[in-house]
């Protein structure tokens, strides 16, 4: 019995037939060729959808004014606030705070448990729930080079070459430097790491590295970092308040630019808070749920840019923003699960990838750009596509060889969370493959920061998935995760030091969003400009939209 079609089950015998002789190979450490530099690049340029030249414009105002951006992210960058800056009281604050942090997933959890520990007050206000974000979602692991024979210099290698050297040099070394103290925090704070019998971490490869030292939880990382970063949240109440369902809609600016604190908005009863504080850490996460390019996405239904609006408007100058990561393997079938990410541990244990005729057409461990332009090429071009029964297309990840190659049970131990998902849907994915395509995974860019998690503006620290830099224009497996809790710990130590350095009353204005809808008017964009930040994303159809509210799309 299984959930796929009589005729995908008829395909899949092509997958079952190649499967033994694979396995063979794959036992005597034989593998499909990796690409060459000279082929990656060429690849990337034909089929990575970053390096298409339609569905992009240059942005008119802000501080990127001209730079070139996907038309999803363009539009919101130029889009005007949820606020009349003249009409708003903001004389008297709803909440007074030392450190305000905006999200909480990894990077703003983090951010307020090291602002606690060193003695300040914190805020933190999320759009949904606490934990309701990209972290809890993640998969596969986590990096840090605390193996013999691997280094932070080797990851640090890797963390460039996988990005290809665009990375900020400083970013990456604070990623890898603190890596192995990152791990050890989780640890002594309670995460359960997969661990050999002999007590030490189990660790494996992903894309693009040359050491194993991908740190796991099963395949929920994210979710067990998650669980013990709120119950560690929770136990310092005294300290640490989180408002949910209350998302930032601007920062807050005083007369010299300096940010003091953010109007937030109660999702439940519709009202504006003021919020001062005297540093704001923005750690909102990234803007898979803008589907750029019309692609799927793994991303958290939160995932809408947020952080990048409100910060663009304060003056904080993005980077990277062009460059997006398409995981390779997104869920196709069923259609319920379209988007959803299976982990590259998946691969990472030896599942590979095959056409439509059962063969390999790729390395199953390329870096995730080249590896998604493989699989682009091998649907679009080659015409060797798996199709389902609506249309969609993509290609087999084997992952029957995992049980093949390591035991009869590995898939249901080492990858419980993904297993389960299929068996609703009753394919069992230790005995049929899955078929994949790219899907949305990641803002590779975002906002401009230094090794501490500083912008350029005064009180404002950023941290996470919406700060540009640290991986360049590709992220690898695993560092993600890691990313979060770095610059979460980091930005809370900065901010920190400013906030306790401050002195004077904190004078709120709203003055740099006045002068940003000028600006807008001097571009001549204010009246086709849409509202934002944009909160939740709008999955009604345009006839249903148009009905509605009188538009169609956001760019209307
Ligand atoms: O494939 C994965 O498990 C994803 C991990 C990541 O994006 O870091």
């Amino acid at each position: 019995m299984t959930g796929y079609t009589p005729e995908l089950r008829e395909l899949i015998k092509k997958v079952e037939a190649t499967r033994p002789q694979r396995v063979e190979r794959a036992r005597k450490g034989e593998h499909f060729p990796a690409l060459t530099m000279e082929e990656r690049k060429q690849w990337l340029n034909k089929y990575h959808p970053d390096f298409k030249s339609e569905e992009r414009s240059k942005v008119r105002v802000g501080p990127n004014k001209d730079a070139v951006f996907p038309d999803e992210v363009r539009v919101l960058l130029e889009s005007r606030s949820r606020l009349d800056p003249s009409g708003i009281d903001l004389s008297k604050a709803d909440y007074s705070t030392d450190v305000l942090v905006i999200g909480a997933g990894g990077a703003g959890t983090a951010a307020a448990l090291t602002a606690e520990q060193a003695g300040c007050k914190v805020l933190v206000a999320t759009k949904l729930r606490h934990g309701d974000a990209n972290t809890v979602m993640a998969e596969g692991g986590i990096q840090g080079a605390d193996q013999e024979g691997d280094s932070p210099y080797y990851h640090y290698l890797d963390v460039m070459g996988g990005g290809h050297f665009t990375n900020q040099p400083d970013l990456a070394s604070a990623l890898t430097h603190d890596a192995p103290l990152i791990l050890y925090w989780l640890e002594s704070l309670g995460v359960l790491f997969d661990k050999l019998p002999d007590g030490r971490m189990k660790v494996r490869h992903g894309g693009g590295t040359c050491r194993k030292r991908m740190h796991s939880a099963g395949d929920m990382t994210g979710a067990e970092i998650m669980r013990v970063l709120m119950d560690e949240a929770r136990n310092r109440t005294e300290g640490i308040k989180v408002l949910e369902f209350s998302p930032a809609v601007e920062l807050l600016t005083d007369k010299s630019g300096h940010v003091v604190g953010a109007v937030l908005y109660n999702l439940e009863t519709k009202e504006y808070y003021i919020i001062r504080a005297k540093a704001v850490i923005m750690a909102t996460g990234g803007f898979g749920r803008l589907h750029i390019q019309g692609f799927a996405t793994t991303n958290h239904y939160g995932a809408t840019a947020d952080g990048i609006v409100m910060a663009y408007r304060a003056g904080v100058e993005l980077q990277d923003l062009e460059s997006t990561q398409y995981h390779p393997t997104g869920v196709v079938y069923p259609e319920q699960n379209v988007g959803l990410l299976i982990t590259e541990k998946v691969r990472g244990l030896g599942a590979q990838l095959t056409n439509v005729d059962g063969s390999e057409f790729c390395f199953p461990l390329e870096p995730r750009d080249v590896e998604s332009s493989c699989i682009i090429r091998e649907c679009l071009d080659s015409g060797k596509a798996v199709t389902t029964p609506t249309g969609r297309v993509g290609v087999w990840l084997d992952s029957p060889m995992i049980d093949m190659l390591h035991g009869e049970g590995t898939v249901r131990k080492e990858l419980p969370a993904k297993h389960i998902q299929f068996k609703r849907y009753d394919i069992d994915i230790s005995k049929f493959p899955m078929i994949v395509y790219p899907t949305l995974h990641y803002q590779n860019g975002g906002l401009k920061i230094n090794e501490w998690g500083e912008t350029a503006v005064p009180g404002l620290y950023s941290a996470g998935e919406v700060s540009g830099g640290v991986h360049g224009k590709n992220r690898l497996m695993g560092n993600s995760l890691l990313d979060v809790l770095v610059f979460g710990r980091r930005s809370a130590m900065r901010a920190v030091e400013y906030a306790k350095g401050l002195k004077g009353d904190l004078v709120p204005t709203l003055n740099h969003v006045k002068a940003f809808h000028e600006e807008l008017k001097k571009a001549g964009i204010m009246d086709e400009a849409c509202v934002g930040p944009m909160l939740i994303p709008d999955y009604s159809p345009d006839h249903v939209k148009k009905r509605q509210w009188g538009v169609a799309t956001l760019r209307e």
